[in-house]
């Protein structure tokens, strides 16, 4: 039976690549996309994320809309420099048809894990704003969740978003706090590891032999997303923040991993910062908190040739 997972998005380049990987991954079934803003606005990541199905051919999968801002302030705006104004390379797509559920992100999460109890992973791949709102709402689905695997964070690396945070962490460090101090099997994905998982210009040019539309679309949506990285960080390649959760959910034996309570900061400088307590002798306040899966080392080139593979044979 394919692994039920619910992707949290906000639909992005590589939020795009991912959900593309999870849909063409006969182990896993999406059980549904859940947006927040990050990359874009959350109006537009759900019309994005509406969108992305109806280029998958996968209508049947509900959309539910989340979170507008962050638990304690305001969404402090979109990265139209990274993934464009449109969150999907500046190529103006058209309107989708379908629309969202009219029950919240958080609501649905609660619904489907209390219907399937330990059945859906859920994959936050943006801020955990919608994480943080259903553990809120329901503080069972702790119990019910099979597993949490999340991209985000930096343990050892240095941030993205800032010299100290990572992008969907800094957008929302309160929440990912939250997340990160249930009680429940979270395993992070984050710089530590994504920053090593690379596309060349070979492996996107790849794309280009797939010939099917979800191929199509992740290489025209591409070109923008790559200008980001040329001058950002003088790369012809892509790093893949996003699919390397997924690539994780499907084998996590790509990774290498170490257990560490994980505190977020939430103030000043290192707003954003995952810090794990690393040291033998665990004080507060990182005392009484569960150890998470950090993943600190990747066979980069294996997960890339994975995700290559799934949407080669879509
Ligand atoms: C994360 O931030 C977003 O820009 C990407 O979609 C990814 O989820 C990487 O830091
Ligand atoms: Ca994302």
């Amino acid at each position: 039976m394919p692994r039920k997972i619910i992707i949290d998005t906000d639909p992005g380049v590589d939020d795009t690549m991912a959900i593309f990987f999870a849909l063409c991954s006969p182990e896993l079934e999406v059980a549904g996309l859940t947006t927040i803003f990050g990359n874009v606005h959350t109006e537009l990541a759900t019309t994005n994320a509406l969108r992305l199905l109806e280029i998958a051919g996968r209508t049947d999968i509900p959309v539910a809309a989340g979170a507008a801002d962050a638990l304690t302030g305001p969404f402090e705006g979109p990265v139209p420099f990274v993934h464009g104004a449109d969150g999907q390379g500046d190529i103006n797509l058209p309107e989708p048809a379908g629309t969202a559920l009219d029950i919240s992100a958080a609501q649905f999460i609660v619904e489907q894990l209390r219907a399937h109890p330990g059945e859906i992973t859920l994959a936050p791949i943006g801020p955990l704003t919608n994480i943080a709102l259903a553990l809120r709402l329901e503080p069972r689905i702790t119990e019910w969740v099979d597993e949490v695997v999340l991209m985000g964070g930096n343990a050892l690396a240095p941030g993205n978003a800032s010299p100290a945070g990572e992008a969907n962490i800094r957008n929302d460090p309160e929440a990912a706090d939250l997340v990160f101090g249930a009680d429940w099997p979270v395993t992070m994905v984050g710089l530590d590891v994504t920053l090593r998982v690379q596309m060349t210009p070979a492996d996107i040019a790849e794309y280009e032999r797939h010939g099917n539309p979800m191929s199509d679309h992740i290489l025209h949506i591409l070109p923008h997303y790559r200008r980001y990285f040329e001058a950002s960080y003088d790369s012809k390649g892509i790093f893949v923040h996003d699919s390397s959760a997924i690539a994780y959910i499907l084998d996590p034996s790509l990774f290498t991993l170490r257990r560490w309570p994980i505190r977020v900061g939430v103030q000043g400088l290192g707003r954003g910062k995952t810090w794990p307590a690393t040291g033998g002798h665990i004080l507060p306040p990182w005392e009484g908190r569960p150890a998470v899966n950090v993943c600190v080392d990747v066979e980069g080139e294996r997960a890339v040739a994975l995700m290559q593979q799934r949407l080669r044979e879509a």
